[in-house]
């Protein structure tokens, strides 16, 4: 069986059914139906419940789409996450992309990270979104560089912080490529790095990112940012094989451990939904 990884602490968070090319999902007190392209099986849950759901995302476009949302559907809605480690609080928004600023399979890497970094460690987020990673990060005492290119979802994340009672990330708004360079020209480096990024997208000047052809670059300034004992996770949501992942960081860190697999969400009656590949390198 592939390795797969899945969240297990969320309460506030369900994967309450998928199939039939969606997803039902519980955030908080708030249910969505999503489109998933790889929830390719027939529904199994009770149908009533995607009836009653409480807003449908309907894709007008390739990347972008519009909100359904029953009467009295909040605009904006708090959610919690709670393990022994970690203690987090997002606002949730239901966003033209699909998203509402939180990727609930990240918790699992949220606690990798915790488990992994001690106080006073440096830690980078790359293609950052709303932080998850970065508070968790924080959380566990880290010194947090949180980087991605707009400049609204680093006010979110800012935000995410505050409610989740942490302060002094660093914030920066910025080509995640660029700045990456930058870091390994300075000479600095990173007890844990985490990285995410998309198949496509643009820097604050208007620097395209083009995941093919820019990936084995991004790799190899990040394994030069890594300390010794350090660590990455990095995932992709773009489709590329765990396997190949993890053959770009052998290359990239010889001798390096490196765990991939999927990361997974599971419904609730135990079927596993991939949401993307995963890699996690360790440098000794
Ligand atoms: C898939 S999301 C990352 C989700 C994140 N792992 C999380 O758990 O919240 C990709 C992010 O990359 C950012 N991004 C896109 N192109 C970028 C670039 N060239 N430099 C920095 N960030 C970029 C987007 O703004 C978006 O927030």
């Amino acid at each position: 069986m592939t390795t797969r990884f899945l969240p297990t602490h969320w309460r506030d968070y369900a994967l309450l059914d998928a199939g039939h090319g969606k997803r039902l999902e519980r955030f908080g007190e708030v249910t969505v139906v999503r489109p998933d392209p790889f929830a390719l099986w027939p529904t199994a849950g009770d149908p009533r419940a995607w009836k009653q759901a409480d807003a449908t995302f309907e894709p007008t476009g390739r990347n972008h789409g519009k909100w359904r949302t029953a009467p009295g559907t909040p605009k904006r809605w708090p959610i919690r996450y709670r393990s022994e480690a970690l203690d987090l609080a997002f606002e949730l928004e239901m966003t033209q992309f699909k998203h509402v600023g939180l990727f609930p399979e990240q918790a699992d890497n949220w606690e990798f990270i915790a488990t992994n970094l001690q106080e006073g460690d440096k830690f980078l987020n790359l293609f950052a979104y709303t932080g998850g990673a970065s508070l968790a990060a924080r959380q566990v005492g880290a010194d947090v560089i949180h980087c991605d290119a707009i400049r609204q979802v680093v006010d979110w994340t800012r935000k995410n912080m505050e409610r989740s009672g942490l302060d002094g990330i660093r914030w920066v708004v910025e080509d995640a490529l660029k700045f990456a360079r930058r870091e390994a020209k300075r000479g600095n480096t990173y007890q844990g790095i985490v990285l995410d990024p998309p198949t496509w997208g643009l820097g604050p000047k208007g620097e395209k990112w083009k995941l093919e052809d820019q990936l084995l670059d991004l790799i190899d300034v990040v394994a030069s940012l890594l300390a010794p004992g350090g660590f990455v996770v990095m995932n992709t949501y773009s489709g590329i094989p765990p396997s190949a992942l993890e053959t770009m960081w052998a290359l990239a860190l010889p001798g390096a451990s490196i765990q991939s697999g999927e990361l997974c969400l599971r419904t609730e009656l135990g079927h596993d939904l991939s949401t993307g590949s995963l890699v996690r390198v360790q440098r000794h």
